[in-house]
């Protein structure tokens, strides 16, 4: 079938009837009228809409009326001159004047054969998607957990979207390579380091058994001790507030200067690889990558040690990169500082790669990174999921790269960089979503509220059955919640992080959609209780309206992926599973399937469940959702 064929139809929907109808018109117009030819396809619009009644046909192409006025031509002769250039031979009925209406309304019927092939070829080819890595490399950068610091709710966004980012571009035919660009050098971490080597030294710790919220208050006391209160000695001095004020705030001064030059001598060390310093640095290490990885694993998440890349990983490269930088002008020294300028490009803060003082920022690392993602990796993409409020950021990086050249590929092409960036999670009184305590939630506990959340809910739907099941389902239904809840927002906005709405069964949350799959699976189960087989189903016939909506949802789905694909937007995956459970669950409702009429009818009926239950498998396991048998 031509249909099938990614050089008639936009590659994004290979199957999609109103995508191909509007490829094919589109065709169809620049033939009719040459002069669209210098117009981008894009440009050119199609107008074809689902028809509302079905005396017009399936399908209304409505373009003929704004072209005719653009041309000071009747619609009319319009159309004609479209149809006449409309090859659907394959899909539609024959299109005559007939089938012109009112002053130029184009009608098309699908043939009735034609849903069926097309879902067929789907089924069979993989839903036409491109072969794997065969549209080049996506780097995609995720996670960034920090070092000594617990995982909270910030870094569950990076995971979940940058997670199933990296599913769908590679279901999409992208080569994708993950990247965890872990905060684990600078400054801060020679500080928590330079603790826990003092602590260590006076018996106050046993390095070896360290957790990572052991890590988490050192981390914080470190931030603290280094921190000098300045300004509050000026303060006890300017008002004479007695030597022993004073005295008390010196004494915490000249400490906090101590413990900052002992945590800048332990940066110097690291820098230089100083055996014990680095023992102590691998153990922090280990003990927050090894909570971080158990935390992304109980989210489904596929982030491993072999996708971490930290910022560490960058130290050696970033003074000779720097000094080249320098040295081909594209930085220059303002202020005491090297600084890469932007105006040009719109921007009015330089990009800073070097402090007066000689060190290196976050914004240098990106640059390194980015240099050796695309020339090293040879990505042709690099998406980062990173909250939005570090746009400006990766604005400014991604521009100083550009203009140094790091975003070129070995082949002279440029990379795409771009910035997946997501909202804040709230909490319900609608400020940033901390504990009670006030602390920024720990992911983990997260989870495990969610699963206490979900044990509750199905506890109430299946009591009879036993705790172990019910626990194992409540830890699917968590992730699902989570999961859900976070992809199916618009990834720009904020939302309010909400237990009883996420783990609910009704509405578009993830258990609904569990359950939805659950329901289409146990069809199958009833099937074989009843010996019908379903294996050798025959290609779907559709007849009922409810099968053609179901079939026309169906055949969506590619294009639904490969949209993703390009607009890094999962939320719109989410709403189209959401909308095709609806589909599916009005087809149950109206169309009887192991209690057809006729055998043929059955067959065909359950065709139609084997791949709704293909797609929406699918379709949650690219979000990342583990899927159940019952629940
Ligand atoms: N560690 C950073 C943070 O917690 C996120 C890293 C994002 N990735 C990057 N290439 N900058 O904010």
């Amino acid at each position: 079938m031509g249909t099938a064929d990614a050089t008639t139809t936009a590659s994004s929907a290979l199957f999609d009837p109103q995508a191909i109808l509007e490829s094919r018109v589109r065709g169809a117009m620049v033939r009719a009228v040459p002069d669209l030819a210098s117009q981008s396809p894009e440009a050119i619009d199609p107008m074809v809409t689902a028809s509302r009644n079905a005396k017009f046909g399936d399908y209304q192409c409505n373009a003929a009326m704004g072209l005719g006025k653009k041309l000071g031509k009747p619609p009319r002769e319009i159309a004609q001159a479209i149809i006449k250039n409309l090859d659907l031979t394959d899909i539609a009925e024959p299109i005559t004047e007939a089938n012109i209406a009112g002053p130029g309304f184009i009608n098309i019927t699908l043939k009735p054969q034609s849903l069926s092939s097309l879902l067929t070829t789907m089924a069979g080819a993989s839903m036409g998607f491109p072969a794997p890595g065969s549209l080049g490399t996506a780097v995609v950068d995720l996670c960034g957990v920090n070092l000594a610091k617990q995982m909270h709710v910030g870094h569950l966004r990076s995971t979940v979207i940058g997670d199933t980012l990296a599913n769908i571009l590679q279901r999409a035919g992208w080569k994708v390579i993950r990247q965890n660009h872990v905060g684990d050098w600078g400054l801060p971490i020679a500080m928590v380091t330079s603790r826990l080597i003092d602590q260590a030294a006076a018996g106050q710790i046993d390095l070896s058994k360290v957790t990572l919220d052991d890590l988490d208050k050192a981390y914080k006391a470190a931030q603290r001790e280094c921190e000098s209160d300045q300004r509050g000695l000026l303060m006890a001095q300017r008002w004479h507030m007695g030597p022993k004020i004073i005295a008390e705030l010196q004494a915490q001064a000249d400490g906090a200067a101590e413990k900052s030059e002992r945590a800048r001598s332990v940066l110097r060390r690291l820098q230089t690889h100083d055996k014990d310093v680095m023992a102590v640095w691998q153990r922090i290490s280990d003990v927050t990558m090894s909570a971080c990885l158990t935390i992304a694993s109980r989210l489904n998440a596929d982030v491993r040690p072999e996708h971490s890349a930290g910022e560490s990983s960058y130290a050696e490269e970033l003074a000779p990169m720097v000094a080249e930088l320098e040295k081909s002008q594209v930085a220059q020294i303002s202020e005491g500082a090297l600084v890469i300028r932007l105006e040009d490009v719109g921007l009015n803060e330089p990009l800073l790669i070097r402090k007066s003082d000689g060190a290196f920022l976050y914004a240098t690392t990106d640059m390194a990174a980015i240099r050796r993602r695309v020339q090293k990796l040879g990505a042709q993409r690099v998406v980062y999921c990173v909250d939005a409020r570090q746009s400006l950021h990766f604005k400014q990086v991604f521009a100083g790269a550009s203009k140094a050249g790091y975003a070129k590929l070995p082949s002279g092409q440029n990379a795409v960089l771009e910035h997946a960036a997501f909202g804040t999670i709230l909490g319900e009184d609608g400020r940033p979503f901390k504990t009670r305590s006030g602390e920024s939630a720990k992911l983990g506990e997260l989870l495990d509220q969610a699963e206490a959340y979900a044990f509750e809910v199905i506890t109430q739907r299946s009591p009879d059955m036993s705790e172990d099941e019910r626990r194992s389902i409540s830890r699917t239904i968590a992730v699902a919640a989570i999961r859900y809840v976070d992809l199916s927002t618009e990834r720009i906005k904020d939302y309010v992080f909400s237990y009883q709405r996420m783990v609910s069964f009704e509405g578009n949350t993830g258990p609904y959609l569990l359950y939805a799959l659950v329901r289409i699976r146990s069809i199958f189960r009833k099937a074989a209780e009843r010996g019908i087989s379903t294996s050798d189903l025959p290609a779907p016939t559709i007849a009922h309206a409810a099968e053609k909506t179901l079939a026309l949802a169906l055949l969506r789905y590619p294009g639904v992926v490969q949209d993703v694909a390009k607009s890094l937007e999962p939320s719109r995956l989410c709403a189209y599973l959401y909308e095709l459970a609806g589909v599916f669950s009005t087809f149950f409702d109206v169309c009887p399937v192991l209690s057809a009429a006729s055998d043929s009818e059955r067959a065909s009926r359950l065709a139609l469940c084997k791949l709704a239950e293909g797609v929406l498998a699918e379709g949650l396991k690219l979000l990342g959702i583990p899927t159940l048998e019952k629940m």
